[in-house]
């Protein structure tokens, strides 16, 4: 019945459009990427066009069918999934018309309306509400912020959509969002799946506003062509989905620009203190906690782009390959732009501490490879706090191409990595949901059994361990001593 279909999944990223197709067995047998600028108006502030999206979705699902046409026995595409980059607010009028810039989930102008948040609903109550604090990449921050600033743009909007359910609208005409992408808003009762009617009326933000709520795998509309799009997920879920953790079991450890440590829930329950996000899972019936680290393969490019400018990351990461663990006592904060976790905090800052003459460009790349495993140890053990027991990972992004960076994980985090046959990342799981969408997989599940192949796994270096327990403890000491600073 599925010979000659194809999924399609689309990631609508913060630097360009990726759209994969994937066999109902799982190979990718198509791929396009379109990118797209990110605008900085202000330091601290990032916010791009959501007709850019548009048009890099058009374009990559042109190159896709221009693939598939041209490739021996040429696939039909039997369902679309949609994942993006999660938080970000797009504002449209009553026409549907943009109305201004979207401001995404990296921005960080929005402080104030955290506290205000925090304040009209109440922290505790907030947490209890929706799993999660006022953090300023999240959206409802954002609207609070037009209503201050852009008063005129506040008063034209009519409907509020995330990134990726913009490529919706354009796709299929529909205004909807799932469950998954929804709980990153701070205007969702991520234990109810819905809408939360008593933040929106504290914060005075009309339901109307809102888009309809469905399951990520749910039909959300149809192409032009007929073709069923998935509701889709933010792209930590979908993310996830495509590397297989679908329930309680290995994490998914991400280090992309930013880094990520997530966990499968079979139930709702989250940190009293909101120091990991709880969101809905791309699953239905499923919770995920995860910590965010916002500078994870950030701070390896910073690093580059400072102080090594030409020079390709196999090559720093060989020079580091040269330092023993620990760099001769050489630590990094990753905090380049600000941190969610564990810290909450925009105005945290980066720091290289223990530097001396013996150290040169290797040893500065590879306390950024340790620091940045630190940040994602700090997420492990508030997962851990909340009842989660892992006993290995599964990694992706960008920084997993590195076998260093890989095992300095794997020991920081004392666990296992395991990488996937297929590294496309939150297009492959947003693929899969199409599958789900089109019901050639009946489940998650079984699109994972049929889909996703471990390929290798990576073990902790047990004479690295003790190095980086070490490391651990005065990595953890840093920031609060560096706190006075910042606020001098
Ligand atoms: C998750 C998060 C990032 C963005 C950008 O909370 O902020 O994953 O979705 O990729």
């Amino acid at each position: 019945m599925t010979e000659g279909q194809v999924l399609v999944g689309i990631d609508v990223g913060t630097t360009g459009v990726k759209a994969i197709a994937v066999s109902t067995s799982g190979d990718v047998v198509g791929r396009a990427e379109v990118g797209y600028e990110l605008q900085t108006p202000r330091p601290g502030w990032a916010e791009q066009d959501p007709e850019d999206w548009w048009q890099a979705s058009e374009l990559a699902l042109a190159s896709l069918e221009t693939q598939l046409e041209e490739s021996a026995g040429a696939a039909a595409i039997a369902g679309i999934g949609l994942s993006g980059q999660m938080h970000g607010l797009v504002c449209l009028d009553e026409k549907l018309a943009i109305i201004r810039p979207a401001i995404l989930w990296n921005d960080q102008r929005t402080g104030e309306e955290c506290a205000e948040i925090e304040r009209l609903v109440g922290l505790e109550q907030l947490i209890e509400l929706t799993g999660n604090r006022a953090l300023p990449g999240f959206t409802a921050p954002k609207l609070l912020w037009l209503r201050r600033h852009e008063l005129d743009s506040y008063a034209r909007i009519r409907h509020v959509l995330l990134p990726k359910d913009y490529v919706r609208l354009r796709l299929t005409g529909e205004l909807a969002i799932d469950a998954a992408d929804a709980s990153g808003t701070l205007l969702f009762d991520v234990a109810r799946r819905a809408w939360s009617e008593r933040v929106l009326e504290a914060l005075e933000i009309p339901l109307e506003w809102l888009p309809k709520v469905l399951e990520s795998p749910q039909v959300s509309g149809l192409t032009l062509a007929g073709v069923p799009v998935a509701a889709g997920a933010g792209d930590q879920q979908a993310g996830a989905l495509g590397v297989g953790v679908v329930r309680p079991g290995p994490l998914s450890v991400v280090l992309g620009t930013s880094g990520v440590v997530f966990a499968a829930l079979d139930r709702y329950k989250h940190d009293p203190e909101a120091r990991v996000h709880v969101f809905c899972h791309a699953v239905p019936g499923t919770w995920e906690a995860m910590g965010v680290m916002l500078s994870a393969g950030g701070s390896l490019r910073w690093l580059r782009d400072t102080l090594a400018s030409g020079a390709g990351y196999e090559q720093l990461t060989a020079e580091a390959a040269q330092w023993q663990p620990g760099a001769e006592g050489l630590l990094f904060l990753p905090y380049l732009q600000g941190e969610r976790t564990p810290h909450a905090d925009p105005n945290a800052r980066g720091a290289f501490c223990g530097l001396s003459l013996v150290h040169d460009r290797g040893a500065l790349v590879r306390a950024v490879l340790e620091g940045v495993a630190f940040g994602l140890r700090d997420s492990l053990e508030l997962l851990r706090e909340l009842g989660v027991e892992p006993e290995s990972a599964r990694a992706s992004g960008g920084g997993a191409r590195s076998r260093l960076w890989l095992e300095i994980v794997a020991s920081v985090l004392g666990l296992p990595l395991e990488l996937t046959a297929v590294e496309e990342g939150a297009a492959y799981g947003a693929a899969l949901l199409g599958g789900l969408a089109a019901e050639i997989f009946p489940s998650a599940e079984e699109a994972v059994r049929a889909c996703v192949r471990v390929r290798d796994r990576i073990e902790p270096n047990g004479d690295w361990q003790e190095y980086y327990e070490r490391g651990y403890s005065r990595f953890q000491a840093l920031y609060p001593a560096l706190r006075p600073l910042e606020e001098s």
